[in-house]
């Protein structure tokens, strides 16, 4: 696979430091040669260009969103760049960075896919809140409601007007920490969500069927993954700003990772939220490497497009 690497190194949208640092830590730690070792073709970008703000700038443009402009300039800036990758036919692998930088590789995506695409958010977390149902004011808590459409305008509004991605082609998978806002988003859309709870109860495994099986009905001819980090459990990530307990297990992502990428279909990927500055006895960059390596497994066998429904039962 030809692969785009793009640092986004910004924490404004999680208004915590240190996540800043994740595109270069992740860099210093081989991730490039970890990706041409597997057989992918790889050109690294650089960072996209990150305005500068101090903390009293914090809430000149919103009493609501945070460093409003720094990431709407941000998210443009990504936008352009993951939109580039994708018409010159390489996969953008976009390196966090808060979750905020959403918007600009959604927005992207959509600047270069249309909307025949899904979207697949592996998270602790949806992201599906608005300025109004924000408790944290902290916009990484709500680029995917943007992406659908739903929100304040200037948020939806990043590379052009259009909606990112229909409802009915999102899915979340790992959610256990949810706003009530959030809930009610999920109960008037037609996103789908997968949390930790179905994923204990059933396995995993039947959690992956159901997504392939919803994926092939729904005809979708392209997929973005964007990857939180914090959708694994806490204790293999203390370096991410909002980690939660009771997440999932390295290897739990792992299958669920290579199920999503033997489609064949995946043409972009979100890595966000690693923040080194939080981390204990390099136990995330471990963790990150693992994930990293699985999804650089994937990318290096891919050769062409498979059928969606080849994995799984
Ligand atoms: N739901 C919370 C909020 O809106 C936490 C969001 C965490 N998001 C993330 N990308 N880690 O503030
Ligand atoms: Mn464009
Ligand atoms: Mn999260
Ligand atoms: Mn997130």
């Amino acid at each position: 696979m030809d692969i785009d690497l793009i640092g986004v190194p910004m924490f404004y949208g999680c208004d915590r430091e240190g996540v800043e640092l994740g595109p270069d830590k992740l860099r210093e730690l081989g991730l490039k040669e970890l990706l041409e070792n597997k057989g992918s073709n790889v050109r690294d970008k650089g960072n996209v260009v990150v305005p500068f703000a101090s903390p009293d700038m914090k809430y000149v443009r919103s009493s609501k969103m945070k460093y409003l402009d720094e990431i709407l300039t941000t998210a443009e800036n990504l936008a352009s760049e993951v939109e580039d990758s994708l018409k010159r036919g390489r996969l953008p692998l976009v390196i966090g960075g808060d979750h905020s930088l959403a918007l600009g590789s959604l927005a992207g995506v959509a600047g270069a896919l249309g909307n025949r695409h899904a979207v697949i958010w592996i998270d602790a977390h949806t992201d599906i809140n608005t300025d109004q149902t924000s408790p944290s004011g902290n916009v990484h808590g709500m680029p995917l409601a943007a992406a659908m459409g739903v929100g304040p305008t200037v948020l939806l509004s990043v590379h052009g007007k259009e909606k990112k991605v229909l409802d009915r082609n999102v899915y979340v998978v790992g959610a256990r920490s949810l706003d009530r806002g959030e809930e009610k988003l999920i109960s008037d859309s037609r996103m789908t969500v997968y949390r930790i709870g179905d994923i204990h109860s059933s396995g995993m495994q039947a959690v992956i069927d159901d997504l392939l099986r919803r994926l092939r009905e729904s005809r979708i001819s392209d997929i973005h993954i964007s990857y939180d980090i914090d959708s694994l459990d806490k204790s293999l990530v203390p370096g991410t700003g909002t980690p939660v307990r009771n997440g999932l297990k390295l290897e739990e992502s792992a299958q669920l990772v290579e199920a999503i990428m033997d489609t064949g279909l995946v043409r972009s990927i979100d890595f966000v939220e690693y923040n080194p500055k939080l981390d204990k006895d390099g136990r995330t960059a471990e963790s990150c490497l693992y994930m990293l390596d699985v999804f650089a497994g994937c990318l290096g066998r891919q050769t062409g497009r498979m059928d969606i429904g080849r994995t799984g039962s």
